[in-house]
């Protein structure tokens, strides 16, 4: 059948456990995956800017033996010319075997999805709605430092407006028994009615204070940065951009073993002085978001080791 992984909750939680195994086996023996892809294509499609996804999701095909064709920038792409995305998708099924699209308006990997006859296809950022393989790699992230999904209080700060991490996060830690998110943000940058109507009301609250959600013991502190693309006002953009900051001090009041995730890239939200602080693990986070596309490659292609 023909499987698609457009928002998180398309995979179950057993799946991300095969997922997370396969990962942490790729991670341990490398070396018995370089021919996994052999003659296998990857379509690279962004139209919208990346760094870790798009690098991260090409490194995954090439260490795996594939190959990888794409853009990485709609113009040089016959959307210039204005072909719709149904029509470029269903013209590169013909010559690719998967495809990671990511696209600025939200819905676009749903609508590809049903375009596709015969190539699974990855959504790697929808507009300001999903980007479930961040949501692996985080989750891959949590596993190797808190061995355990359950019962984890999480704030999540930032955007939760427009962060589409963030949705996906949540969404995907809310099967989870006895989470608890913390959700820290400015008024205008709220999470949206629809993601906070799929948790329990007793599971989340919602402040501004950063230092005191911190205070009262968060085992994972999610920061995400202000969505610049997705305002429409400048000036409004810059208000807010700056509204959180994590630094030394709000450091020294978090449990010991809190973690730092961030999806990446920062802007300003977490100060530099923090990054050699173990805790800190968002670099990490990233060079497993390589190794989990690595698995979720695998997975959709129905291939083996
Ligand atoms: N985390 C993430 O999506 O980063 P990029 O925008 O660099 O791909």
């Amino acid at each position: 059948m023909l499987r698609h992984l457009i928002q998180p909750l398309d995979f179950t939680t057993e799946e991300f456990d095969d997922l997370f195994r396969l990962a942490n086996k790729i991670i341990q023996n490398p070396e018995n995956y370089l021919d996994v892809c052999k003659g296998k294509l990857l379509a690279s499609l962004f139209f919208e800017p990346s760094t870790r996804t798009r690098l991260s999701f090409e490194s995954a095909m090439l260490r795996l033996g594939g190959q990888v064709v794409g853009f990485s920038d709609a113009k040089v792409s016959s959307t210039a010319k204005g072909e719709s995305l149904q029509d470029t998708i269903r013209t590169v099924e013909n010559y690719a075997d998967i495809c990671a699209m990511r696209h600025p308006k939200e819905g676009a990997a749903l609508l590809a999805a049903k375009a596709m006859t015969r190539m699974p296809i990855i959504n790697a950022g929808d507009g300001g709605h999903q980007h479930p393989t961040q949501t692996l790699a985080d989750l891959l992230t949590i596993d190797y430092y808190k061995k355990r999904f359950d019962n984890l209080t999480i704030g999540v700060c930032g955007d939760l407006k427009f962060g589409r991490t963030i949705h996906s996060l949540v969404r995907a830690m809310n099967r989870y028994e006895g989470v608890k998110f913390v959700f820290i943000s400015p008024d205008e940058l709220r999470m949206p009615k629809t993601f906070k109507d799929e948790i329990a009301k007793e599971n989340y609250i919602e402040t501004s204070d950063l230092s005191e959600a911190i205070k009262n013991g968060l085992d994972i502190l999610y920061m995400s940065r202000v969505q610049r693309e997705r305002f429409v006002s400048e000036e409004e953009y810059l208000r807010l951009k700056d509204f959180f900051i994590l630094d030394k001090e709000k450091m020294n009041l978090a449990k010991e073993d809190m973690i730092v995730l961030h999806p990446l890239p920062r802007v300003n939200e977490i100060s530099t002085e923090i990054d050699d602080d173990p805790r800190a693990v968002y670099f990490e986070q990233a060079r497993f978001g390589m190794y989990v596309r690595m698995a979720l490659i695998m997975f959709l292609l129905g291939l083996e080791a």
